[in-house]
């Protein structure tokens, strides 16, 4: 049986992920998923990173994410890849990346070594980075925002930069769409790129 395709779709807080993600999971008859929280462990680990409170020291948080992802993986995308069912997944390794690394400062190949364990070097056929400048995004974020959300601009100017520099290293991986485009626009970009890839 052939295996299933893996799409991530990644981008800032506000950024539109959530839409293209459902709209390309009913298009291929996908699996649905996101990070943190796609699994039932996931979905207790995800109260714990974004919630009010204690924050948790910048290494606490990649761990608590890396755990959130090795169950993710385990649980829900690599049997459906197996399955043969494509996964479309809001946000993934590249989330650690940007936010802990670019975001918060932790060491890159620290944080390598730990998605590399909690994925088992699965990686996506393809990500799909919905970009848009800080200050448009922010505009689009819900009223009460979480802990990752109520960080500064220039926060999110890091991550953002970050995932550039990231679909610039590897740009067979990547698809960078401007998503300030209307969502009929983004959703036709998104196909198109998907085709000239052979990934529709
Ligand atoms: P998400 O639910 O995608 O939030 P939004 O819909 O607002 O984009 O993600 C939750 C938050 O977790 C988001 O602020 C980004 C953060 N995050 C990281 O910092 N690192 C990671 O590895 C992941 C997966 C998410």
């Amino acid at each position: 049986m052939r295996r299933g395709r893996f799409l991530v779709v990644e981008g800032i807080d506000g950024c539109g992920k959530s839409t293209q993600v459902a709209r390309l999971a009913g298009l291929r008859g996908a699996v649905a998923t996101l990070e943190p929280g796609g699994t039932e462990l996931g979905r207790s680990l995800r109260r714990l990173i974004l919630s009010e409170g204690e924050p948790p020291a910048p290494v606490t948080e990649a761990f608590l994410l890396a755990a959130d992802r090795a169950q993710h993986v385990a649980g829900v995308i690599e049997p459906t890849l197996r399955a043969g069912r494509d996964v479309v997944s809001d946000r993934y390794a590249a989330s650690t990346i940007a936010y802990q690394g670019f975001g918060r400062g932790l060491e890159r190949s620290e944080l390598e070594t730990l998605i590399a364990i909690a994925t088992g070097g699965l990686r996506p056929d393809v990500t799909i980075l919905l970009d848009l400048p800080v200050s448009a995004a922010g505009a689009r974020r819900g009223e009460s925002p979480d802990r990752m959300e109520s960080m500064a601009t220039d926060f999110f100017e890091r991550v953002r930069s970050g995932y550039l520099a990231l679909a610039q290293e590897h740009p067979e991986e990547w698809v960078v769409l401007d998503a300030t485009a209307s969502l009929s626009v983004v959703s036709a970009a998104i196909d198109e790129a998907l085709e000239e890839r052979g990934l529709s």
